[in-house]
């Protein structure tokens, strides 16, 4: 492994340097196209050593040939004492969207936000214009349905205002732009992940419901929510230990009261088939005889003031250093850590603060003239240049981290703090929300966005994080999380109980009714990470995705889509968006508790789901429903991918990807597989199918074998209809 790193490091040195030779050599203004619908455009006092190497590509960029005379999308270059300014007109008719993790609403005509990774409490500085993460991306939907996606590919603390005119200004150096041309909103989303990297596919344990508190102590308070969880029979994989269990909040130590033995503790948690997940902050507690502060300081890890001192700078602990991760033997010296705080049976790594958040520094973090040395190619510089990259070179050393430990498990890290392309190590959650309806509300928007700048592994905090929840706030919130890519109920200190079972029965009922949906529908939600693993599509999508040249769905932001099959409709929102055609609402329970959203599945669509289970470990799929929404022609597709769940052996084609269809003859319906791939052996299963019409499932029996048929009857229901829907009125206190 240690091999491995070392060969990574010294390909990225190489190609680093090459790109730089190849801006060195072309000087001024100048272009190239570095793909099929990629233009690269420079400023003419470019200085690749203020930029490179770009945080955002997985590969640098290189030549291929000119940019057309035609191009439609061209940056203007200009500047000011202050700033460096990069005008781009993309014309009055687009729709805008992206910009990473944002506040506000779904479509960005007008918007500015800033690049100034924050810890924004409930997004409530500065309107909540900059938040915890950095993506300098905005895309653009023409009316006739076409994408284009533009890049800056700047660190520095910069805005970027979107309109008729994209304008990015930054206090850096000049920078250079990407700018993206496809046919398709769908076709954008890969052409970002060519460039950007893949987000690995996750351990499936990380899809599961997880819970989480500020903090869960001692130890016997977290077996026993555990225990309550698999008492209730609320289906779950995860549980989250937050700063308490560290002795003083210093990193990589457990508390010697709370957490004495933190191996029999994950022990336990393992063998009612838990996972557990730790929080590592970059902050080092200041501490003569602290071994980790004593290391770093002999080693001269840490970020330096502008006078070459150690910065200090208060956090949990009280006064901390700061690894300076931009150094490559700071990001290994951080990712051998790993190895014995991961065998004490840690199964993921939580890393939070790391915008960095500095209790009593500047804007709540570091001095902007701090010092990072950089390395491999990469100059020293001042903090502005590397501050909304910290959290990002941070997570790229941890992942390689838990690599190091478990080589043959998928790491899971989550981030509070990335920039554009961080996708590719870690997931992430919205920080620090509210427990208020507005901001639940919010939360798809923000998901959504997330979604469309390449981060596809991302939720928000269920229930709400900053002060006390309420019954029917959880309730509606757990009903309609379960459907976003990450399914985590998480609370602050002193505020009242949140788990599903806090409240009352019919909230608890409420939660349980939702968790068993996404465990029964997580073979489809399998299958739509892999997706996202290959080709970039969000797991999560907007609306707009479903027909992009319909301007009806260009502002919708409540209803979305989780993957291309399912449309999920919230049960306080009357008024979204409806696509045409044969759309049926899966009725998956008998009562409806007027809380669960409709979930319309698209005509022409099969989706896998299992029985119910209560978590990924017991996960069986021996037996499968097939969700079966024919088309008009009596026709459906679907897929199905399966594989370990976990570990690497998928890499080397051990899987198994079916695809799915159905065709209806006379009036029978038979589902089979058209196609096979992958060296994973299919299993022997019993399979039934669920026939979704007029807004009803009705099962076959069940039958063993690759096909299965059953009798059906025309159905009735032509569109879907709002209006024969159920919605409630919601008192948003
Ligand atoms: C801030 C994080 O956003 C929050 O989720 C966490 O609970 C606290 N830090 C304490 O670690």
């Amino acid at each position: 492994m240690y091999i491995n790193i070392k060969i990574n490091i010294m390909k990225k040195f190489f190609l680093t340097a090459l790109a730089s030779l190849a801006v060195i050599t072309c000087m001024g203004q100048h272009a190239y196209m570095a793909g099929k619908g990629v233009a690269v455009f420079y400023p003419a006092n470019y200085d690749a050593s203020a930029h490179s190497p770009s945080p955002i590509f997985e590969r640098e960029l290189y030549p291929i040939g000119e940019v057309p005379s035609d191009w439609r999308i061209r940056p203007v270059y200009s500047q000011s004492d202050k700033e460096q300014v990069v005008t781009l007109h993309v014309g009055e008719d687009v729709d805008l969207y992206g910009g990473g993790e944002v506040w506000g609403s779904l479509r960005r005509n007008g918007k500015t936000i800033e690049f100034w990774n924050m810890d924004n409490p409930y997004y409530s500085v500065d309107n909540g214009t900059h938040l915890y993460q950095s993506h300098p991306w905005v895309m653009g939907l023409r009316p006739d349905g076409s994408a284009f996606g533009i890049i800056a590919d700047n660190t520095w603390r910069g805005k970027m205002t979107s309109d008729s005119d994209v304008v990015f200004t930054s206090v850096g150096p000049a920078f250079r732009v990407v700018v993206i041309e496809k046919e398709s909103p769908q076709a954008l989303m890969q052409a970002l992940v060519d460039l950007t990297g893949n987000m690995e596919l996750p351990p499936m344990w990380a899809l599961g419901y997880q819970q989480c508190r500020f903090s869960y102590y001692p130890d016997t308070r977290v077996k026993e929510i555990a225990d309550t969880l698999r008492y209730h029979k609320i289906p779950s994989d995860v549980i989250w230990m937050d700063i308490h269990y560290m002795d003083k909040f210093k990193i990589f130590t457990f508390d010697p009261k709370g957490f004495s033995n933190p191996k029999a503790l994950n022990d336990y948690l393992h063998s009612k088939n838990f996972k557990s997940v730790y929080m590592i902050d970059p902050g080092v507690k200041v501490e003569k005889g602290y071994w980790l502060d004593d290391e770093g300081t002999a080693k001269d890890y840490w970020v330096r003031k502008a006078d070459g001192e150690h910065y200090i700078g208060k956090v949990w602990p009280g006064p901390c250093h700061f690894p300076d991760f931009t150094r490559p033997e700071v990001r290994t010296w951080w990712s051998t850590l790993y190895i014995p705080f991961m065998a004490q049976g840690i199964d993921g790594v939580w890393n939070d603060m790391n915008e960095p958040a500095i209790g009593d520094g500047p804007e709540v973090s570091m001095p902007k003239d701090n010092i990072h040395r950089g390395g491999e190619g990469m100059a020293q510089g001042p903090h502005l240049r590397f501050h909304n990259v910290y959290g990002f070179n941070m997570v790229r050393a941890s992942r390689d981290g838990l690599l190091l430990a478990n080589p043959n498990k998928r790491p899971f890290v989550l981030s509070r703090s990335n920039f554009l392309g961080g996708h590719r190590y870690a997931a992430t959650w919205t920080g620090d929300n509210y427990s208020s309806w507005e901001q639940f509300e919010a939360s798809v928007p923000m998901s959504l966005t997330l979604g469309l700048s390449g981060q596809p592994f991302n939720g928000p905090d269920i229930g709400g994080f900053v002060s006390s929840t309420n019954a029917n706030l959880l309730a509606h919130w757990t009903a309609l999380g379960v459907y976003f890519p990450f399914v985590r109920n998480h609370t602050t200190e002193n505020s009242v109980a949140q788990e599903p079972w806090a409240f009352d029965k019919q909230t608890l009922d409420i939660c349980r009714t939702a968790i068993n949906r996404r465990y029964r529908l997580m073979p489809y939600i399998y299958t739509l990470f892999e997706e996202a693993s290959v080709n970039g599509m969000p797991v999560m999508r907007p609306a707009f995705m479903l027909d992009a040249k319909n301007p009806d769905f260009r502002t919708e932001e409540k209803a979305f889509m989780l993957g291309g099959d399912l449309y999920i409709i919230p049960r306080w929102a009357p008024e979204v968006a409806v696509p045409e055609g044969n759309w049926n609402i899966l009725k998956l329970e008998d009562e409806d508790d007027g809380v669960q959203p409709y979930l319309a599945q698209r005509p022409g669509s099969i989706i896998p789901m299992a029985n119910l289970y209560q978590n990924t470990t017991e996960l069986r799929t021996d037996s499968l429903t097939l969700l079966v929404n024919p088309d008009a022609e009596g026709k459906a597709t679907g897929v199905l991918y399966e594989d370990a769940r976990d570990g690497f052996e998928y890499r080397d084609g051990q899987y198994v990807r079916y695809e799915l269809k159905a065709e209806t003859t006379c009036k029978q319906i038979t589902v089979s597989i058209s196609k096979m791939e992958g060296k994973q052996d299919a299993q022997p299963r019993m399979l039934r199918i669920g026939y979704v019409t007029d807004n009803k499932v009705t099962y076959s029996p069940w039958t063993s074998g690759e096909s299965v048929s059953m009798k059906v009857v025309k159905d009735k229901t032509n569109t879907l209809d709002l209006k024969k829907l159920t919605f409630v009125t919601i008192d948003k206190k």
